[in-house]
């Protein structure tokens, strides 16, 4: 197996009145390529500064972060935007799809930095939306779609580009449990489809449908650990 992420003693610290307010503690841990893994902890415990560091957001204030072979944590803003782009597809609890677009139009999006005709980009488009069970679906808008069909559409998005890593923030949080469970049997079918995944949830058994959960607690890892098949 190849390591796709690596993170070596990250720490994250946030200056406020004049102290540092300390978020993540030297975190280190590898994604391989391949893996569905759960990010797991309660509330303030450094879920969102630890997926805006994986996701090239922002950058660690000390550690290594190494990224598809990239050490990402020294970047300029603009070389960091550039990884991020090519190397991150991103999914989000409140789906932060484009209204005016229908959904093909949506999962295009991502493809405009790749030198592709408008033809090539919707057959990609429309190839992802399929992958996600919504060809059907394609000319519809979000505000047509239900709330589990746009994060779908959401999730064809972050696949579009083939970027090596999928991160996904709370992405049940905004759906019913039926709902929200589709979409975690779609990252399940993601998964065995070779695809990596990180998934950060605040919601033990939405994080079990990983393969692997790392726990955080007041910005430190307290434990990492295979999910055992029920
Ligand atoms: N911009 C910031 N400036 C100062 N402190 C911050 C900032 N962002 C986060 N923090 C602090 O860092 C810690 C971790 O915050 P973070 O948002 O990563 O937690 P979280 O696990 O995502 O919480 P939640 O589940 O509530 O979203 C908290 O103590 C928070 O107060
Ligand atoms: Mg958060």
């Amino acid at each position: 197996m190849a390591a796709i992420a690596i993170l070596d003693k990250v720490s994250k610290r946030y200056p406020m009145a004049g102290q540092e307010v300390p978020a993540l503690r030297e975190i280190s841990f590898t994604v391989q390529s391949g893996e569905f893994v759960s990010i797991m902890g309660p509330s303030g415990s450094g879920k969102t500064t630890l997926m805006h560091i994986l996701g090239c957001l922002d950058v660690p204030s000390s550690g290594s972060y190494v990224l598809n072979g990239i050490e990402v944590s020294a970047l300029s803003e603009m070389r960091l935007t550039d990884v991020r782009r090519k190397q991150i597809g991103f999914v989000f609890q409140n789906f932060n799809l484009i209204s005016t677009l229908n959904a093909v139009e949506n999962v295009a999006l991502p493809l405009v930095y790749q030198r592709l005709s408008q033809a090539e980009q919707h057959e990609r488009a429309a190839a992802a939306l399929e992958h996600v069970g919504l060809k059907e679906r394609m000319k519809y808008r979000p505000n047509q779609l239900s709330g589990g069909q746009q994060q779908r559409v959401a999730i064809a998005r972050a696949m579009v580009t083939q970027a090596p890593i999928i991160l996904a923030d709370e992405p049940t949080g905004n759906l019913d449990s039926q709902t929200g469970h589709e979409v975690l049997e779609l990252f399940a079918k993601l998964s065995r489809d070779g695809h990596t995944i990180v998934m950060i949830t605040h919601d033990h058994e939405v994080a079990t449908w990983g393969q692997r959960t790392i726990e955080i607690k007041d910005g430190r890892i307290v434990a990492d650990r295979e999910v055992v098949a029920q």
